[in-house]
């Protein structure tokens, strides 16, 4: 049983002062899933992916008769960049929004400098050209989206953000069809606008009463034979445990946020927490239909929330036709090395009745200061870092530029190894339980770390390391 918090039991008497929504009836819902608009390639050089991404307001009709605004990039929901390894990508930001703001490149090993930091951010009406090559052996499924100062949250549940595909012209699994299923989260008032944030939202990570995939709510999935489907969790506070059931469908993933595993894992169901994506070979094992799930996952959290319930969230017709065998190495990925530096890093809350949340979010005593470097050390290094988190909720780990391999988790003084090998940029915590992590950061400059629970890195959970 968890420590006794007199702040916990203070949170769980809070009024829930959240106004109206609207009814989850008027919604459409059950068309086809449609494919993720692509941004595409403006350069005739070869080797070169050149594009312009321009958030801007953007009113759609998705309750029919009413207009919704939305911040969106090139008035498109969720447009994807898909390139090869070694592609040398060049975006121009231009920012038509009414405030500041900057694009994180999630995921991928870009520097600092372009990396969409809120040090510096594209000012209203200002165009920022970013430039960045990709490895040449790199692949895997990865994502951008706005990191503004204090603002991240808003402008992501406004619905900034976007999928970002690189692939290897080697892949082992090419010859499998692929579908993209990108979750973002939609909290909407009575009059059909993009609600507010309650207190509770900023508590526990905004969860409003549509979750969406590619920007539809509850639509139907084709599955004709084997297919690969590319998953991101892009909403702010919701977790999605995705269940695929062994009566519908076989179903193994073969990659998670850095790309593909060392061999497709069997799973039945599917943990992502806000931030973190996988990729998922799927086959039907009959004609007819099911419904795809989140089932509840009882996260820690504070204040008082409805009991958690399974979340339909797509339907998914079968058909039996082609199926294709997966080879069973997928790749091998190097055993980490051992670290030469060390740093630990311990997550709390504090009540604070003037947060929007009532508690502070703190990574070792302390809210995010800009001006502030939390941890300095030689680009190169292996790093160690231990992430405790000494809280009664589940809070996530994120840092920017990288891919870690976890060493190993410890939960109530027992010490647990992952099954298998993965590259993860993000990670989640349960209550009270650390993580081990290893890495090596070869830029110079500054990345963000953080719980990638969006109102919490809003809120300032989120610390700063230089690499010098
Ligand atoms: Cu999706 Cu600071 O990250
Ligand atoms: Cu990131
Ligand atoms: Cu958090």
């Amino acid at each position: 049983s968890l420590p006794d918090h007199s702040q916990h039991d203070m949170m769980m008497s809070m009024p829930n002062n959240e106004a109206p929504l609207l009814e989850k009836e008027l919604m459409p819902k059950g068309q086809p899933l449609k494919p993720l608009p692509l941004l595409v390639n403006q350069s005739k050089q070869q080797g070169v992916f050149e594009t312009y991404l321009m958030p801007m307001s953007t009113k759609v009709e998705i309750i029919p008769g009413k207009q919704t605004t939305f911040w969106l990039y090139n008035q498109k929901i969720l447009p994807i960049i898909d390139v090869m390894a070694g592609t040398k990508v060049k975006v121009a930001i231009e920012n038509h929004l009414p405030e500041g703001t900057t694009v994180h490149w999630h995921g991928l090993p870009v520097t600092p400098q372009v990396d969409g930091n809120p040090h510096d951010p594209v000012k209203v009406g200002q165009t920022r050209q970013v430039e960045f090559t990709l490895p040449a052996h790199f692949e895997g499924t990865y994502w951008f989206h706005p990191h503004p100062h204090e603002t991240t949250a808003e402008q992501v549940y406004k619905g900034l953000a976007g999928g970002f595909i690189v692939r290897d012209p080697n892949d082992p699994l090419k010859a499998i069809p692929e579908q993209n299923l990108f979750f973002s989260d939609l909290k909407l008032n009575k009059e059909a606008q993009i609600a507010d944030n309650s207190m509770l939202d900023w508590m526990n990570g905004r969860e409003g009463q549509f979750q969406l995939i590619n920007g539809q709510y509850q639509p139907v999935i084709s599955l004709g034979g084997t297919q690969r489907w590319r998953i991101w969790n892009a909403n702010s506070g919701r977790y999605l445990n995705l269940s695929f059931p062994s009566s519908e469908v076989e179903a193994y993933q073969v990659a998670s946020d850095g790309g593909l595993l060392e061999q497709p894992v069997a799973i039945t169901s599917l943990l992502l927490s806000p931030g973190e994506r996988a990729e998922v070979v799927l086959t039907p094992k009959k004609q007819g239909e099911f419904t795809l799930t989140a089932l509840a996952y009882e996260r820690g959290k504070m204040g008082k929330v409805a009991k958690e319930k399974d979340l339909p969230i797509a339907q998914v017709k079968m058909q039996l036709k082609d199926k294709i065998n997966l080879p069973k190495r997928l790749r091998d990925i190097p055993t980490a090395p051992v670290a030469t530096a060390f740093h630990k890093i311990e997550y709390t809350e504090a009540a604070n009745p003037k947060s929007l949340a009532g508690v502070d979010f703190l990574i070792n005593g302390k809210t995010f200061d800009m001006n502030r470097i939390d941890y300095k050390v030689k680009a190169g290094t292996v790093q160690e870092w231990e992430i405790f988190n000494n809280s009664h909720m589940d809070h996530s780990f994120h840092i920017h530029g990288l891919q870690f391999q976890v060493k190993e988790y410890e939960l109530a003084g027992k010490v647990t190894k992952p099954l298998f090998k993965e590259l993860k940029d993000t990670i989640n915590l349960k209550p009270y339980e650390k993580a081990r992590i290893i890495f090596v950061d070869y830029d110079k400059g500054v990345r963000m770390y953080h719980c990638h629970i969006l109102e919490h890195e809003s809120l300032g959970m989120m610390g700063q390391v230089e690499n010098e």
